[in-house]
């Protein structure tokens, strides 16, 4: 087992030694509108606010060689040519480190005592990558040395680029102008944008037509350019411009040189496009950009404002365990990868190319879970933006493209438990904020201002949605899919190609596109933890009697789960179109599921009855393994047409009994729920990425974020995660461990601390911003119990209960005991 760097905790950094990685490690630049991945060899693209229709830079999915496309500097020294980030050279450096940290990346390598220091970072409220070079000479002679810099650029549109050969080869157009080479592809007749690369000095040649600088015939790591030593000055006249900077330099021993290049992108009015003579693109505000990063010493200002912008957002939530992969994960890495999942949904990283998918509606819904306290008005806007897109009737457009943010009519609606997730998402924003105003905030239905209602009516059919669709139980209709997207118990598909979530077979036509037998007890489940929201919402606002009404519903549902959907030692997952008990011990295989599960026992499902306690542990018997529990067991060997795509999967893989880290989430919060702090704590580590940096070489995927999956047990590559980085789960692990482990949960009338953690910690501190107040919490534990607060004070003043009232401002010290 085998790691392949280490956790630079004081710098925020997660440190790469060694290029090869089992899989490219990659980072986000950018937080706002002007986004980049970058890989820890450089590879890469960057795109602005839309990863398909804005795309700024090429980037080649699944090529072999791996990760190939980039910001790619290349250095020549005598016969030798090198990358700083190895590739795509792969020339052996005598150094290698990459260090991913937050918003910024600095790669380094050296060869021949010639050291290069590559720091990138997009620079707050800023529409381009920076990139500093620091070349050092650290031998005793003289060097003379060649670099070349390298972007290859998109023509915009990410889906368009890689199919429309036959245009797109035609209309490439690029400027030049002293050091900064423009890319400008239809600007001339329809777009007002444009991009640039720059460099903060003087250039000895640049090409901007890629088969000159690379050759027809030879690959990224052997430019022909390059190899010669020389740029050849070409201009791009269609094909496949590139934007590439030359330069011959010579380093005294000791001595250091710092270029500064930029990668920008600009928006221009549409009457201010062009110079005068009505072609050339008018550079007024890419000058202004240049200039604004042109110099070391600004460098330095940018990167200092953006780690002191992290510093601040950090500081929000911080604790201090007495684990340090637990504090790691809280302090740093999982609320990273929060901001990175808020921003880009589910669109854009290694797994993800950026076309297939906008923004999720349950997606991000979910997502601002993990990242309210962060910036709360950011989530605000968000909430907005997607309670635009829902329908009239409480159903949703189930994605929205960002830059039009309009609903997606290819796929479209009809996911059962979308409309649940905008009242958590929203109930957690007033939790956190206290802000109940967002609920009079207008807000249209399918983008129609003209239908817009308050938002409180949107939380009203959203809640009703699923009262008004439920099925022959009285469970909620399951439709297209639920949360697990690969259920469709409409779908019947035997046609290779047809999409799961968008076919309904024309069997249920008439009734309107889904089964009205098949039931979701997922929904179900998820309805009765969702819905006490809604109701407390309404209680708050003197609702009462729409209050007692929807409580009415509430407790029917439970009393229909109790009389249909509970199968005796857990729930069932679901009845299908023939009304078939799906997830029951009864099925032969697929006999208990996870999703319903952490739900139900959170809601209390049958607790008098003692469901909660013996779920959980039909949970730890069937589906717990070592590296954590799976969807689904047994696993579906074959495929059962009246399921859909989860038995399309082989077993132990995604949805078919893969580790699903999203919903063990929802398990680690249900078994904090019911007292069980070691259970919790067990599931949490078996998953967090910190805990699995030591068998990195089996992970594959980043030690610092979640993945979507682990492969299952039943999969000859049992612990292997894949599709890291945008994922639910990154929002609801951080749920799970900073509000149900920790137990520091914002509630509707204040800050509540009520811990379910293991039974041997002593305690631990947890310094929380909240509603303009700092809340210094210590935690002791001298029982060593895993739940039960015995005692709280605020700034030595006994509380009743475990809520710290909304105390507005100032800082305060909160003691809680257990016992
Ligand atoms: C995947 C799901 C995903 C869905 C929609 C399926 O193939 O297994 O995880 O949510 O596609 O993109
Ligand atoms: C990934 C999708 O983005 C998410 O919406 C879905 O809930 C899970 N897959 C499970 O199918």
């Amino acid at each position: 087992m085998k790691k392949f760097g280490y956790f630079d905790d004081a710098r925020k950094e997660y440190v790469i030694q060694s290029p090869q990685t089992p899989y490219p490690w990659i980072n986000y630049l950018g937080t706002q509108a002007f986004f980049s991945l970058i890989s820890n060899t450089a590879g890469g693209y960057s795109f602005y606010k839309d990863a398909r229709l804005r795309r700024i830079t090429r980037y080649r999915y699944n090529n072999v060689p791996i990760d190939m496309g980039g910001r790619y500097f290349y250095i020549k020294e005598g016969e030798t040519v090198w990358n700083p980030g190895w590739s795509p050279c792969k020339t052996k450096l005598d150094f290698y480190e990459c260090r991913h940290g937050m918003g910024y990346t600095v790669i380094t390598g050296k060869k021949n005592d010639l050291k290069a220091e590559v720091t990138f970072f997009v620079p707050q409220n800023y529409d381009g990558e920076v990139q500093q070079v620091v070349l050092t000479n650290e031998g005793s002679a003289a060097k003379t040395f060649k670099l070349f810099s390298f972007a290859e650029w998109c023509l915009w549109d990410a889906q368009d680029d890689c199919t429309n050969f036959q245009r797109n080869f035609s209309t490439g157009r690029v400027e030049v102008e002293g050091s900064t080479i423009y890319h400008k592809t239809e600007y001339r007749d329809r777009r007002d944008h444009f991009a640039f690369y720059t460099v903060n000095d003087t250039v000895d040649g640049y090409d901007t037509d890629r088969d000159s600088f690379i050759g027809l015939y030879n690959g990224f790591g052997d430019p022909q350019a390059v190899t010669d030593g020389k740029a050849t000055d070409s201009f791009a006249d269609g094909w496949s411009p590139i934007a590439s900077h030359y330069k011959e330099i010579t380093l005294q021993p000791g001595e250091s040189k710092t270029l500064v290049f930029i990668l920008g992108y600009v928006e221009m009015k549409v009457d201010e496009k062009f110079e005068a003579d009505g072609v050339t693109i008018n550079k007024v505000k890419a000058h202004a950009m240049i200039e604004q990063y042109n110099t070391p010493e600004k460098v330095a200002a940018g990167l200092a404002e953006l780690r002191a912008a992290w510093d601040k957002l950090l500081g929000i939530l911080n604790v201090n365990t007495p684990d340090d992969k637990v504090d790691r994960m809280v302090n740093i890495w999982n609320q990273y990868q929060c901001m990175v999942t808020f921003n880009l949904s589910r669109s854009a990283s290694y797994f993800e190319s950026g076309i297939g998918r906008g923004m999720g509606f349950r997606d991000s819904n979910q997502d601002i879970l993990g990242f309210v306290h962060q910036i709360p008005d950011r989530a605000r806007e968000r909430l907005i933006d997607l309670a635009s897109t829902q329908l009239e009737d409480g159903g949703c457009y189930h994605q929205y493209q960002p830059l039009t943010k309009k609903g997606n009519s290819d796929i479209g609606g009809d996911f059962s438990d979308d409309p649940l997730w905008m009242i958590l998402s929203v109930s957690a924003y007033i939790k956190e904020t206290g802000d109940w105003s967002i609920l009079d905030a207008m807000v249209p239905y399918d983008n129609d201002e003209s239908k817009a209602k308050p938002m409180l009516d949107h939380l009203t059919v959203s809640f009703y949605h699923i009262v008004n669709n439920l099925g022959p139980h009285g469970l909620p209709l399951a439709m297209r899919a639920d949360w697990n997207d690969c259920i469709n118990l409409s779908c019947f598909s035997d046609t290779p190609g047809e999409s799961f979530q968008t076919y309904t077979n024309p069997k249920f036509k008439a009734e309107g596109g889904y089964s009205k037998i098949a039931e979701s007890v997922m929904v179900a489940a998820l309805f009765t933890y969702v819905g006490p929201n809604y109701v407390g919402i309404l209680k708050h606002l003197g609702k009462d009697a729409e209050a007692a009404a929807a409580q009415a519903e509430i407790d029917k549902m439970k009393a229909n789960v109790m009389e249909s959907a509970f199968d005796g030692e857990w729930f069932l997952r679901a009845y299908d179109s023939n009304g078939e008990k799906m997830g029951s011990k009864e099925c032969e295989e697929g006999k208990i599921f996870i999703e319903p599960q952490g739900f139900a026992v959170m809601s209390e499902i049958g607790k008098e009855q003692g469901a909660d306690i013996k779920t959980l542990d039909s949970i730890d018997k069937y589906l717990n393994t070592k590296y954590g529990l799976v969807l689904n067991n047994p696993a579906f060997s074959r495929y059962y047409i009246q399921y859909g795509e989860i038995s399309t999967y082989p077993g132990g893989y995604k949805e078919n009994a893969g580790i699903f880290t999203h919903n063990n989430a929802w398990i680690i919060c249900a078994e904090a729920y019911a007292g069980r702090g070691d259970k919790a704590f067990e599931y949490y580590s078996k998953i967090a990425p910190a805990f699995n940096e030591e068998i990195s070489d089996l992970h594959k995927t980043e030690p610092y974020v979640y993945g979507q999956m682990i492969a299952g047990k039943d999969a000859s590559r049992f612990g292997e995660g894949k599709n890291s980085w945008l994922t639910g789960t990154a929002a609801w692990n951080m749920v799970a461990i900073s509000q149900y482990i920790l137990g520091v949960q914002p509630d509707f009338d204040g800050l509540r601390v009520d811990p379910s953690i293991p039974h041997a910690w002593d305690g631990f501190t947890a310094t929380r911003q909240f509603r303009g107040a700092t809340y210094r919490i210590t935690v002791k534990n001298p029982d060593h119990v895993c739940k039960g607060v015995k005692s709280m004070t605020v700034d030595g003043k006994a509380v009743d209960g475990c809520i710290i009232p909304d105390l507005g401002s100032g800082e305060h010290q909160v003691e809680v005991v257990l016992g």
